[in-house]
């Protein structure tokens, strides 16, 4: 019994010994494309989005929703936030995708499809401390958290927004 305990860790130390290895080899075999250029084979984007969304709704599980989230003034001070910050990379409607949201890898999801659920707790998280590894940024080392309930408001509400009536709510006086 003992002797084959023992055999079992030795195997299971040997097999860890050789992945690690293997890590290794790869890390400085230059074998990995580095370039945003050339996608991720199918299973790591799966594995590197998984593991994202299930952190993050796990991390925002308990996050309180303002009850008077959708108020005018905060849905078209997002709208204002969005456009200076966001729709670089994330895109609007009626505006031509920039160089850097045209060349993001991971892409950056457009946010303002009418398709998109944009949970406002999540979004509120997510623009507070970004997505490791994907170039999305942590918002909450510039912005309040006021502000940063105006864009969840801002891209709850407006989902599907047309050019024109994104373009009014940019525009809107404060
Ligand atoms: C420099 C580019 C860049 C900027 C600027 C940027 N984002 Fe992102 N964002 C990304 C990328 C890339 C992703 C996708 C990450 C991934 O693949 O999981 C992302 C993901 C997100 C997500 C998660 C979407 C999902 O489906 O889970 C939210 C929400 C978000 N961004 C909100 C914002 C907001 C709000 C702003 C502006 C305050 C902003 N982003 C600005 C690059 C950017």
């Amino acid at each position: 019994m003992r002797a084959s305990i023992k055999t079992c860790t030795a195997a299971a130390v040997g097999i860890c010994a050789v992945g690690a290895a293997g890590a290794i080899g790869f890390i400085y075999s230059g074998i990995f494309d580095f370039r945003a250029t050339s996608p991720h084979y199918p299973f790591v984007t799966w594995a590197l989005h998984q593991t994202y969304q299930s952190s993050m709704e796990q991390m925002t599980e308990n996050i309180v929703v303002p009850t008077d989230l959708e108020t005018p003034a905060r849905v078209a001070a997002g709208a204002k936030l969005y456009a200076a910050n966001c729709a670089v990379c994330h895109g609007a409607p009626g505006v031509p995708l920039s160089a850097i949201g045209t060349g993001i890898y991971p892409e950056a999801p457009s946010l303002l499809k009418a398709t998109r659920k944009n949970r406002p707790h999540q979004v509120f998280f997510v623009a507070k401390y970004g997505i490791k590894m994907t170039g999305m940024p942590a918002f909450g080392k510039s912005y309040g958290d006021e502000d940063l309930w105006a864009l969840a408001a801002f891209l709850h509400k407006e989902r599907g927004v047309s050019a024109d009536d994104y373009t009014a709510l940019v525009e809107t006086k404060p």
